[in-house]
């Protein structure tokens, strides 16, 4: 089973669903010593299986692939949701809103067939019997986890190690459930859990240079997985609207605009004038704004679509995947030698 040891920077580029995570940003991670991953949420099963074997063809390094779990509990009220529409029906063509698994079932197949090395769960973890098949088939099982009380419900189900994502984090929060809310910063959470368990954690939230990596692994985690950091890379598949918002000094803030779920991302209009009227009610509110955002995303408009991002979005370098990693890996090895570099 995968081990967090034997890679040589310990950085995890985090799943970036949207089709930014795609093959080409995973092989170049995994090639230049880090663990690539790939984004399964919102992707058919036959398109993530043709990622992995497009990833595999690339590079022959372990990698992860990331899985959203379903939402429990019935559909969103209808009247709710219907209500939201109608505020922002003036935004352009809107989807059909809908309840959906993201072909949870199927994927968790695919992703035991292909024997993926890393799979680790998003919004929620799997009852212990999927994870126990899961390992059956030699797939390490991560959990990301937002609480200490999220880390002990994943340790309990069976998850080998925790990616602890901290209110700094870029995209929607990985909280188990939507309306409960409890924003920890990163090394709060980090030295909380890290007193109830001993599996790898693996810290995640406003990362973006090698001294922050080397505080996450001195108060205690094994690795750390960077987002918004990689999300200039020339190998990610970001669109230009996107790029440019992160190369910006904009703030970001924590929204349910555009998905009926929290995420952060960088503030426009759209996420100012319907944040605080937006219901939680995912995945119907995603369903419901898709056709607008892609529109947004293909017009090159900002104020429509997500611009998801984390705190430090604008300290993200453009520049190659492997040049990263080797810059984030030289900045931790000399902040690890003297903690007190800038
Ligand atoms: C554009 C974008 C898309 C994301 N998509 C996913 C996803 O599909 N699955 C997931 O577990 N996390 C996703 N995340 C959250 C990351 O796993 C991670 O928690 C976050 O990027 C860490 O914060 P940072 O962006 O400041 O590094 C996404 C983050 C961003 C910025």
């Amino acid at each position: 089973m995968f081990d967090l040891g034997t890679l040589s920077a310990p950085i995890v580029q985090a799943p970036m669903a949207g089709g930014i995570s795609m093959p080409a940003l995973a092989a170049a991670v995994c090639e230049a010593g880090g663990l690539g991953f790939l984004a399964a949420g919102y992707r058919e099963p036959d398109a993530v299986a043709a990622e992995v074997a497009e990833l595999r063809a690339a590079t022959g390094r372990p990698f992860g692939l990331n899985v959203f779990v379903p939402s429990p509990g019935g559909p969103a009220d209808p009247e709710v949701v219907a209500r939201y529409a109608q505020r922002i029906a003036a935004e352009g063509e809107l989807g059909e809103p809908r309840r959906d698994d993201d072909h949870f079932e199927a994927k968790l197949a695919l992703a035991a067939d292909l024997r993926v090395p890393v799979v680790s769960f998003t919004f929620g973890f799997p009852v212990a019997a999927r994870c126990e098949a899961l390992h059956a088939a030699g797939c390490a099982v991560w959990a990301t986890v937002t609480t200490p009380a999220e880390a002990e419900v994943a340790l309990a189900a069976g998850a080998d190690a925790l990616v602890l994502q901290g209110f700094e984090a870029g995209g929607h929060r990985g909280s188990f459930d939507d309306l409960a809310a409890n924003d920890l910063g990163l090394l709060t959470l980090l030295r909380l859990v890290a007193g109830i368990t001993a599996v790898p954690l693996i810290a995640s939230g406003g990362l973006f240079d090698g001294a922050g990596i080397a505080a996450v692994l001195v108060a205690g985690a094994a690795a750390a997985q960077l987002g918004t950091a990689f999300a200039l890379c020339p190998e990610a598949a970001t669109s230009p609207v996107h790029r440019a918002a992160i190369e910006s000094d904009a703030p970001t803030d924590v929204t349910r605009a555009f998905t009926g779920r929290r995420a952060r991302g960088v503030v426009n209009r759209f996420m100012r004038e319907h944040g605080e009227a937006a219901p939680s009610a995912y995945p119907e509110v995603h369903h419901l704004t898709a056709p607008l955002r892609s529109a947004a995303r293909a017009a090159g408009d900002p104020d429509r679509l997500h611009l998801w991002a984390g705190q430090a979005h604008a300290r993200a370098r453009a520049i190659p995947a492997a040049q990263l990693i080797d810059e984030l890996d030289a900045e931790l090895r000399a902040a690890l030698a003297d903690p007190r570099l800038p």
